[in-house]
């Protein structure tokens, strides 16, 4: 029998105007964007989306990108001139960054050496094979100095998807940011499953796009998702920009 909670829609005709809090299409200097080129490239595709405004949040991993708040603003201000010299002038670029919570991270947190999302607001992420084994030390750190930890993609630690305890527990501490990608299958049924858990259940708070390159905005172009899931979904686009806009 044919159902409306059995349709699927596209994601994308939900974002129109929506405010993207993750993503790497800074140029050059983590495993996002290589060029200028590349990031316009990347925009002019967010545009078609409807979203021109982006808080741009690459990497800060001691090991593999080691980015300081200079590197990511010269990252910005070479995006902002290139835009400049190219007549683009819809868009609005913030900087931001991805904190990997490792023994780097906390050094730089106690010198307040931070980029924040907006207000108090700090995205973090952990590696995908464990957590770090004083992960609630590092968050309530986090909380010490005065920030909030939004926790990124929380749907793709997969060591909690049989612990779903975990999650409820880091909901008490920090916010939750599910990835778009996440419910379409895009990195696979386990954390597709999860996020669907988690967005029914009302964890997340926030959404971003964490785009890369283009085969993460094609995929989103083509995103479908439940109707059922239709007002779990706007809840959390909605505070997202309501929060960062
Ligand atoms: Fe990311």
């Amino acid at each position: 029998m044919f159902s409306i909670f059995s349709s699927k829609k596209l994601l994308a005709s939900r974002l129109g105007e929506f405010t993207d809090i993750h993503n790497h299409i800074l140029p050059g200097i983590d495993d996002g964007a290589k060029t200028p080129e590349d990031s316009l490239q990347l925009l002019s595709h967010f545009k078609e989306l409807g979203i021109t405004n982006l808080i741009c949040t690459p990497h800060t991993m001691s090991d593999f990108h080691p980015n300081t708040p200079e590197t990511i603003t010269d990252a910005k201000k070479r995006l902002q001139e290139f835009l400049a010299e190219k007549s683009h002038n819809e868009f609005q670029i913030r900087a931001s960054s991805e904190y990997m919570m490792d023994s780097a991270f906390t050094d730089l947190l106690e010198a307040k050496i931070i980029l924040p999302l907006k207000d108090q607001f700090v995205l973090v992420e952990m590696s995908y094979l464990q957590p770090p084994v004083n992960l609630r030390e590092i968050l309530f750190k986090i909380g010490n100095a005065g920030f909030i930890p939004v926790l990124a993609h929380p749907e793709r630690y997969a060591f909690y998807h049989s612990k779903y305890s975990t999650y409820t527990e880091l909901k008490s501490i920090c916010k939750f940011q599910l990835n778009a990608l996440s419910i379409t299958g895009y990195y696979g049924p386990g954390i597709a499953k999860t996020a669907l858990k988690l967005l029914e259940d009302g964890m997340f708070d926030f959404l971003g796009t964490d785009t890369h390159h283009m085969r993460h905005i094609e995929n989103l172009k083509k995103a479908k998702y439940s109707g059922k899931h239709e007002q779990a979904l706007d809840r959390i686009i909605n505070n997202t920009t309501a929060t960062f806009s």
